[in-house]
């Protein structure tokens, strides 16, 4: 048995995921696969950390130490070749509230913001928040005609967005899709963006789950690169990382953005003095630094396991659901399934999961235009449990 088989149970443990089931579903009798945590314990490395820390009785105001800005600089350029200044770097208590303070900290009011749907439901939101502009420039899905499906950035229709916009959101890889950008894709989107002026504000929360045959690619560290041979100011790219995904530690809500332009840093910097914002947790402090310091083991075991999951959950869709299509992610623990073939509104299919395959899903519809039709199904548990909640989808279809 390996590891990330082994059933931890999670009720009665404040836990969204498992206690927040009759509030989201209306029953508590549902598989729960949503909420984009995993059903595995953190490294060993992170949990002795924190017991050691529990262990002096005293949870005062705590301030990061410079070791934890180490240990996530050797961590970029150790994992994604990105060397970082330690300057550059803002901590924020999270990317979902990060994604708000950056445009807001950056960007006039009624400024466009562009996203590009499907996407993590909370960057549709930001621009309505902040008093910003929506502007979409949803994703394409391609058929290679064998069945394989496929979504890409419209570059050319975000060449016309960019024109009415002053900041991009990219979301890299892209959740809900499970799409890791490649180098040219990045790299063309840079090319608009610089032509533009827009900022880009990339979430790369997901950069360290990639599965083989796909990588991720810094988008600042591919800006540094295409500017080594001039002597212009890099294009302006703020970058939201965090260890939440990554070791399965969302709930202790820190993060970092990576900002290399001065004066964006000290707009946003200003900004959280304003809200009065500042990172004191030192549970958060102590597992951020010890998952980047000592997490890489677990983390290489963790992608195979994954990898594994995802493979025969796509086998199995593929011999046992023949009206579902999913789309096979490169990266991130989170399957797009096409629903479209069972002809349900958005209403309908999620009662569909919840009543007759007993399953907690997200509805694709949250995640905007091109979500509908779909369901987003949270991989990140014990294999069993995967082929168990397919088993489930395939009586309920049968
Ligand atoms: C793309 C993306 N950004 C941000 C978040 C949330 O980050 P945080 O918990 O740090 O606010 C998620 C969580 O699912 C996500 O998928």
């Amino acid at each position: 048995m390996q590891r990330f088989d082994k059933p931890i149970p999670r009720e009665a443990s404040a836990s969204l995921k498992y206690d927040g089931r009759l509030e989201t579903f209306g029953t508590a009798d549902v598989m729960p696969m949503w909420v984009a945590d995993m059903d595995f314990a953190a490294p060993d490395a992170v949990v002795a950390a924190l017991q050691a820390r529990a262990n002096h009785p005293i949870y005062g105001y705590s301030m990061p130490p410079e070791s934890l800005y180490q240990a996530l600089i050797d961590w970029l350029l150790a994992k994604h070749q990105w060397q970082v200044a330690r300057e550059w770097i803002v901590l924020t208590p999270g990317v979902a509230p990060s994604l708000n303070l950056v445009v807001a900290a950056l960007t006039a009011e009624n400024a466009g913001v562009i996203v590009q749907p499907p996407v993590y439901f909370p960057f549709l939101s930001v621009a309505a928040n902040q008093q910003r502009r929506l502007i979409e420039n949803p994703l394409v899905l391609q058929d290679d005609g064998v069945g394989n499906l496929h979504y890409q950035m419209d570059l050319l229709q975000l060449d016309a967005c960019a024109k009415d916009a002053s900041l991009l959101m990219l979301c890299s890889p892209h959740n809900p899709v499970g799409r890791v950008w490649l180098k040219e894709e990045l790299l063309a989107l840079l090319a608009i963006a610089k032509k533009h002026g827009l900022i880009i504000l990339a979430d790369e929360i997901h950069a360290d789950l990639v599965y083989d045959n796909a990588q991720h690619h810094a988008l600042s560290r591919l800006a540094f690169e295409d500017l080594a041979s001039s002597t212009a100011a890099p294009h302006p790219i703020v970058t939201a990382v965090s260890p939440s995904k990554t070791f399965n530690i969302p709930g202790l809500s820190l993060s970092a953005l990576i900002v290399p332009d001065a004066a964006y840093r000290q707009a946003i910097q200003t900004h959280l003095n304003k809200l009065a914002v500042s990172v004191t947790n030192p549970f958060s402090m102590i597992a951020f630094e010890a998952a980047y310091r000592g997490g890489s083991e677990w983390l290489n075991a963790l992608m195979a396991y994954l990898q594994t999951t995802r493979d025969e959950a796509m086998a199995f869709i593929h011999a046992h659901l023949p009206k579902i299509h999913a789309i096979c992610p490169q990266g991130g623990y989170l399957l797009w399934l096409d629903c479209r073939q069972l002809n349900l509104d958005d209403e309908a299919l999620a009662l569909f999961f919840v009543r007759e395959a007993k399953l907690g899903l997200s509805s694709g519809a949250i995640f905007g235009r091109g979500g509908e039709g779909f369901m987003r199904m949270n991989i990140g548990t014990p294999k069993a449990n995967v082929m168990a909640a397919l088993e489930r989808l395939k009586a309920a279809l049968g």
